[in-house]
């Protein structure tokens, strides 16, 4: 499964890079308002020189001709951009047209099944399910992706799942149970995927270990020395 950083932060963006785990960064407007000093247009085109992975850029009009051009813009900022367009029927109408342009979206703000089955008709390279969105309101998330996996490799749509709103660990290991093509995440369940309490301990654990048999050896390397001596 591929993993995406769900940040529009460059640092979060760097460490992930480095620690050669990162396949693409989705964005959107929330995202983008916890940067400051720069443009969403310097903030993609930062991004896309960090990952050759998918990169999503959102739009934020409601009107097809609006998407439209928005999405066009992002589209020209680097060959890895793909649009982010909300779920609606304009959005559909919208993802449907950059398609037939050769422009690849990701259809954000999907909550049922349904919806990511239009989105893909439409032409959506990603879907975009929310699942800690819908656990906040007492549905079952993953139930979505679920029934999206299934739905796209019955019919062999040419798109892939996308499991989004991640909230904790044990999203991203259910999403990849369910064959989710990839997930987005914040940096923080990054790095609460890459700990556990036991390793943390085996560490400390091996390094006195190792620092108490290196004294161990270098006492009876003196010892064994003093003996020839005398
Ligand atoms: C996905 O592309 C969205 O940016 C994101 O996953 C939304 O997550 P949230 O529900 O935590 O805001």
């Amino acid at each position: 499964m591929k993993l995406f950083l769900d940040t529009a932060d460059i640092q979060e963006i760097r460490t992930v890079n480095a620690w050669g785990v990162l396949d693409g960064v989705t964005t959107n407007p929330t995202l983008f308002g916890k940067t400051q000093g720069m443009t969403y247009d310097e903030v993609i085109k930062l991004i896309c020189g960090i990952t050759k992975g998918p990169v999503s850029a959102e739009v934020v009009a409601d009107d097809v001709e609006g998407m439209l051009k928005e999405g066009r813009h992002f589209a020209k900022l680097a060959d890895n951009v793909y649009v982010k367009v909300p779920m609606s029927e304009n959005g559909l109408e919208a993802m449907s047209r950059f398609r037939a342009e050769g422009i690849r979206t990701n259809c954000t703000l999907i909550f049922s099944a349904n919806q990511g089955l239009l989105a893909a008709k439409a032409g959506a390279s990603l879907l975009s399910p929310f699942v800690g969105r819908l656990d906040d309101i007492n549905e079952e998330g993953m139930t979505v992706i679920r029934e999206l996996v299934e739905i796209v490799t019955i019919h062999e749509l040419e798109t892939e799942v996308l499991t989004a709103s991640v909230r904790h660990p044990r999203h991203v290991t259910d999403a990849a149970l369910a064959g989710s093509h990839i997930a987005t995440l914040p940096f923080k369940i990054f790095q609460q995927m890459a700990s556990h309490p036991l390793t943390d301990k085996g560490i400390v654990q091996f390094k006195k270990d190792w620092e108490a048999a290196r004294a161990a050896a270098d006492a009876s390397a003196k010892s064994g020395a003093a003996k020839k001596e005398s």
